[in-house]
Formats: C-alpha cells, structure tokens, sequence
C-alpha cells in the first residue's frame, strides 16, 4: 500500500502542468477537465494543500462572466484533440468548451477545508474561491431550471460527465444528426474503439454542440430549445449537496447564503418526485420529451450524496443498492448487469469507475457503516491489483481505457489516507 501511495502521488505529478493537472498523460484527454480538477485537488490535499488550491483556482480562472464554469478549459492550444477550442470556439480569458459538468468541486472544496489546517494567506484564496463557486450554483439556478421548480436540467449528455451512459439511450434517439456533418474522432486512435463511445453516438455530440455554437451558448435561449434537455439523479443529486455545502461555507466566512437557502430547501422537496416507490429508486426525467427514463445506472444512486433528510428513502435505496451488484468482487457497474444496454467494455454504459465509487461511499459513511466500509475496501482492492487506470471490467477486474488516470490515483489517496 505505502509504495502504491507513492506511485498514486506520483501519477499526479506527473500529470500537472502549469497550476492544472491533466487527467491522463497520455494524449486522450489533454486540456483541464472540471470534474476531473476536483477530484484532483482533493488527492492533492493529502500531501500539498497549495497544489489543490491551485487546481481549484485555475479552473476558476475559466469561469465565465455570467458564471458558469466550462467542463473543458484549453490552456494550451497546441493540442491535438476532438472537439478543440478551435471547434468549440467560445470561452473568456482562457479559451473553453461552451457546457459545463457536475459542480462536486464545491463539495470536495469544503471536504479539503474540513480536514486540513489552512493558513491566513490560504484563507484568502479560498475566499474568493467561495465566492466564485456561488455565482456558479447561481447560474445553475438562474439558466437550468428557469422557472424555479427546484431541479436542474443538464443540455449535453457531456454535462454528465458519464457521456455515453445508456441514461441517454432515447433522449438521443430522439436528437436529428446534422445533415452533412464532418469531424474526426482522435479518441479511437489512441484507445481501442471498443472501449469508447460508437460513431453514431459521436454524430450526436457534435450535432447537439454545433447547435449550442449556433446560438451562441446563449443561456437565456438555450433551456428551451436545446436538442436535449434532462433532469438526472446524479447530476441533481451532486448539485443539492453543493447547495448544502456551500451555505455552510459562506457562514463560515461571514457571506449572505439566503439567496441560496430557498432554493435549496425547494430542491430538497423536488428530488423526492424523481423516486419511484414501487421500483425504489429514483430515476431521470427526459424535459424535453417529457417522459420518465427508467435505466439502472449506478448513478442514480448518487443521492445518497446528496443527503436527503427523509430517513426511510434512504433505507430502502441502500437496501436496494445492496442487490446492484450483489456478492461481487468487483463493484460498482455503471450500468445494472442485466439491463438490457449493459456492455462489459463499453465506456459508461457497464465498466467500473472509480469516481461513482467514491461518491457512494461518502454518501454511505453516515447511514451504513459497514456497508460503506465494504466498498472502501473493495475500491481499494481494485486499485491494489490493478493500478490507476480509466475504468475496470466489471466481471474479470481488467483495467481498460486510459492508464495514470489522475482521478483513480487521487481518489486512492484520499481512500486510503482519510481517516475520517
Ligand atoms: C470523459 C469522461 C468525463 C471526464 C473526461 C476527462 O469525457 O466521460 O467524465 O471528465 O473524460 O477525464
């Protein structure tokens, strides 16, 4: 385990650049990814605080005026990659994809701050850190769900940060390909093909981008004619606890929250409407075609993260997480194995990842001890044997996609060194 630490710190390392960290060093990913920066920072924590609060801080450097912080930010723009900045076209001072991802920063920000000694000059960074992350729950509240009803829509199935999910099987069946559409996938040279997303689903992507483009990332228009428009559990789920986490901050700082607490306490009640008792489990909401999606993706199980107050859900979910993927060695898959749209290789739509993990096994630790411990160790078993890659099969263990993946290393230290 020692020599695993070492090498998990070390991936890190070897992955940062100028104050961001890519989330791989080979050359599929390389520009700074937001989720990915969190996770990140949160590994740095545990041997380099100032390292995590440069990673957060020069994500935060791409935030947007209106406040929404890009899920892709191009420091470098020498790069070979698909779709690059040039394609996107958009962002601030720092060149930038025009969607974002789920906002976990904040809650691993106050997770950092929770357990670590922060010094006087840390302290000032992390307030305007604070501060910048409320504008972005802000634009969440102000651009995603428009009429106050409590729960936010993600725009591209890229939002995710699980793209390729089978959540998305039919709000994208539905989505037109642009006619006469051109680009070059760089990803299924360097990974086989397999393993990544198919070309039909790619044809989407960049439909459903180059529409955004066309409207110029216009947030006032975009929620009402966006090619695809979803509520997910995941996505909300992360999202409620941002709220949550945030508030706390910004009393802990002496900073007005009561712009945020009504919404939250509204969010709180909302996400209760996307459980299904008779299944028991809460399930996505297609906005744009108004229909319930009904796919056992382990993401949907985010919610324990977000820490609804209604003991007797979270019960019976935990209870029911219990079956997903029952007597296993290796745990968790993205998608429920008998589902119909599971596929052992296939990217999010059957292997394991590393980061669902983690964040079940935080929203576990204060409902069900054991069980969250079982899937610490079984996480940590995982990465022992098979080292930090992209994602692992679900029935053999085999690590697939890319390798010295910075968030399986980071979220190993954090798994391994947090004691609390
Ligand atoms: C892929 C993943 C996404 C991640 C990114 C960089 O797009 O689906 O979750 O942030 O790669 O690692």
């Amino acid at each position: 385990m020692q020599e695993l630490i070492k090498i998990a710190k070390k991936t890190l390392l070897n992955n940062r650049r100028s104050n961001y960290t890519l989330p791989t060093n080979n050359k599929l990913y390389p520009a700074q990814w937001n989720w990915d920066s969190a996770f990140i920072a949160l590994g740095y924590s545990h041997f380099n605080i100032n390292f995590a609060l440069d990673e957060i801080s020069t994500l935060l450097k791409g935030q947007w005026k209106d406040g929404m912080i890009p899920h892709i930010l191009f420091h470098d723009k020498n790069i070979k990659y698909f779709p690059n900045h040039t394609v996107w076209d958009c962002g601030n001072k720092i060149a930038s994809s025009g969607i974002t991802q789920p906002p976990i920063i904040v809650s691993i920000l106050k997770q950092i701050l929770d357990n670590h000694k922060i010094s006087k000059i840390q302290e000032k960074k992390i307030i305007i850190i604070i501060k910048k992350l409320k504008k972005y729950l802000k634009w969440f509240i102000k651009f995603r769900d428009p009429k106050k009803k409590g729960l936010i829509s993600i725009l591209h199935p890229w939002e995710s940060g699980y793209d390729n999910s089978s959540i998305w099987d039919e709000p994208m069946g539905k989505v037109k390909v642009e006619k006469g559409l051109k680009y070059k996938r760089g990803d299924i040279k360097v990974v086989n093909p397999e393993q990544r997303p198919l070309n039909e689903d790619y044809d989407r992507y960049v439909s459903i981008k180059n529409h955004l483009k066309a409207n110029k990332y216009n947030p006032f228009k975009l929620y009402s004619i966006s090619k695809f428009n979803v509520i997910d559990v995941g996505f909300n789920s992360i999202f409620l606890r941002a709220l949550k986490d945030i508030i706390i901050l910004l009393k802990r700082y002496n900073i007005n929250s009561s712009d945020l607490t009504k919404y939250a306490k509204l969010s709180e009640i909302q996400i209760i409407k996307l459980y299904d008792s008779k299944k028991n489990i809460f399930y996505a909401y297609d906005v744009k075609n108004k229909k319930k999606i009904t796919v056992p993706s382990i993401t949907n199980y985010f919610i324990l993260y977000a820490d609804i107050n209604n003991d007797l859900i979270n019960k019976k979910i935990i209870k029911n997480l219990k079956n997903y993927n029952k007597g296993k060695k290796y745990i968790f898959s993205s998608i429920k194995p008998n589902h119909k749209s599971f596929e052992e290789k296939r990217y999010w739509r059957g292997p394991i990842w590393i980061n669902c993990n983690w964040i079940i096994y935080q929203g576990l630790k204060n409902k069900d001890k054991s069980f969250s411990n079982l899937i610490r160790n079984k996480t940590i078993n995982l990465l022992n044997k098979k080292g930090f890659h992209e994602y692992y099969n679900y029935k053999n263990g085999t690590a697939m996609g890319a390798y010295n993946f910075s968030w399986s290393a980071a979220l190993y230290l954090d798994l391994v060194l947090n004691k609390n």
